[in-house]
């Protein structure tokens, strides 16, 4: 591929270009880039040719950070379209390395178009190798990244295989590694693939994901869905240390999950609620330095990184802890705690017996835990409560910022339709005593972030 010097472009194509950049909001540099990469993928320059962008275009936390993206042959692999697009949005450079078996699953030509770079693939490219390629790709870059990590690659690493391009990078590289794996939860589980976790762990490689819910293959759910690209994201930001902290020093209480309110030793009342969302929230308070204490219902996800986390199952055991764990700078109480109890739990199993009717369960009230923080003696400067509606959605959120004492109450439809209870995204509305801010339909990851930086921003300037 040819180098072009803008300058050297006559004045009408230069304006062209302008105008064309402009309507994308890119540089002229970026989107010649993005059509010499859109024209000839394969045949882009060799590794010796192609430059960093220049440092005066990116902006953003990851801005001048070269990351090389490795991506693996599973069907997860469309998701880094969307990891290119997100780090390039925070300024990193992004290469990416594309398995044979990747490129079943991805175009080189969409990729490379993504990271407007050329896609590289093949160990035994004269173009490439003449100077070691394999070698220069994981010197140049700050970090590698290898998302999906089939458990094919994940073998080869544990193993130490080189008869690839990918592997022979992850072989031949120095640099911090991040893995995102990505399979059929009975791959994830198998006997071979534990072993190469563990290997793996030992040698230092980093693990973000995988997370648990439903897979591609129709059926099929358990622990091996892919992180989300922004979870990505969030892992290389922490592993290169480049996170701002604008909550260092700040303590955060949290709850998250749903609260099981026992009948019998057997038995039990809960709800719906995953507790993905109080979680994501508590990991994106801890990486902007915050120190969360998250007290959580029982969830069968994993705990967030970097939080102190207290598992209860009832309502009043969650009460008990977060009331332990005041005084505090904020409280974020995500946890979808249980109304009522059963006024007698009883010591033994509940026994059906022959022509007797059910039995009457009758219910008290739960303490209220949002209301008690909100009105405490040890209030926090910050209280944000959750309020999941299915009707009245705004009505009783507003209703609840007095009644609760709190400052913003996230309100979120939980209506069956939305799949917002147990499912990966949200549509939150911010409602605080200055009005209602709308968010629209995003993955709780991104909730999460946001949610995260705004607390920031209020904790900040709210100080009493
Ligand atoms: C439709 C399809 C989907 C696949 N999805 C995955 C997957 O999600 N994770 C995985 O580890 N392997 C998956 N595989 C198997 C890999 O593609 C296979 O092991 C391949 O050799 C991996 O090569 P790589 O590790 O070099 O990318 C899938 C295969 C097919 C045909």
């Amino acid at each position: 591929m040819a180098s072009i010097t803008i300058r050297n472009l006559d004045d009408a194509t230069k304006e062209k270009l302008r105008l064309r950049a402009a309507a994308h909001g890119r540089s002229m540099e970026e989107e010649v880039r993005l059509l010499l990469a859109a024209l000839d993928v394969h045949a882009g320059p060799s590794i010796t040719q192609i430059s960093a962008p220049s440092s005066g275009l990116a902006t953003g936390p990851l801005a001048g950070r070269h990351i090389l993206l490795i991506i693996g042959g599973g069907i997860a692999a469309y998701k880094c379209l969307d990891l290119i697009r997100r780090l390039r949005e925070r300024g990193a450079h992004v290469r990416p390395v594309l398995t044979k078996a990747a490129e079943e699953f991805v175009t080189p030509l969409s990729v490379g178009a993504l990271a407007a770079d050329k896609v590289f693939s093949d160990l035994f490219s004269r173009e490439d190798e003449h100077d070691v390629g394999h070698i220069r790709l994981s010197r140049e870059a700050d970090l590698i990244a290898v998302a999906p990590a089939t458990a094919d690659l994940m073998a080869k690493m544990a193993g130490g295989l080189a008869n690839d391009l990918a592997s022979a990078v992850l072989l031949a590289t120095d640099k911090p590694v991040l893995i995102a794996p990505a399979m059929n939860p009975r791959m994830w589980n198998h006997p071979a693939t534990r072993r190469n976790r563990t290997t793996l762990a030992n040698d230092g490689i980093r693990f973000v994901g995988p997370n648990s819910g439903e897979m591609a293959e129709s059926g099929e759910a358990g622990a091996g869905r892919m992180a989300e690209p922004l979870e990505i994201v969030a892992a290389i930001e922490t592993l290169l240390d480049i996170t701002p902290k604008p909550l260092a020093g700040k303590t955060i209480v949290m709850t998250s999950g749903p609260t099981h309110e026992p009948i019998d030793p057997v038995r039990y009342i809960a709800n719906r609620s995953s507790g993905k969302q109080g979680h994501a929230i508590a990991a994106a308070l801890a990486r902007l330095g915050a120190t969360v204490h998250l007290v959580s219902g029982p969830v069968t996800i994993a705990d967030p990184e970097g939080v102190f986390v207290t598992h209860v199952e009832s309502a009043r055991d969650m009460r008990d802890a977060v009331e332990r764990l005041l005084p505090a700078d904020a409280a974020v109480m995500v946890a979808a705690v249980a109304d009522w109890r059963t006024a007698n739990e009883a010591g033994e199993k509940i026994k059906k017996q022959p022509g007797a009717a059910a039995p009457a369960l009758q219910m008290v009230e739960n303490p209220d835990i949002l209301a008690g923080v909100g009105h405490s003696k040890q209030r926090p400067r910050l209280v944000v409560g959750f309020a999941a509606e299915t009707q009245d959605l705004l009505a009783n959120a507003r209703k609840k910022l007095d009644k609760k004492g709190a400052d913003w109450i996230v309100a979120n439809d939980v209506s069956h339709a939305t799949g917002v209870m147990g499912g990966d995204r949200n549509a939150v509305r911010i409602v605080t005593r200055s009005g209602v801010e709308e968010w629209p339909d995003m993955s709780k990851e991104e909730v999460a972030e946001r949610l995260a930086a705004r607390i920031a921003a209020a904790l900040q300037t709210i100080e009493v």
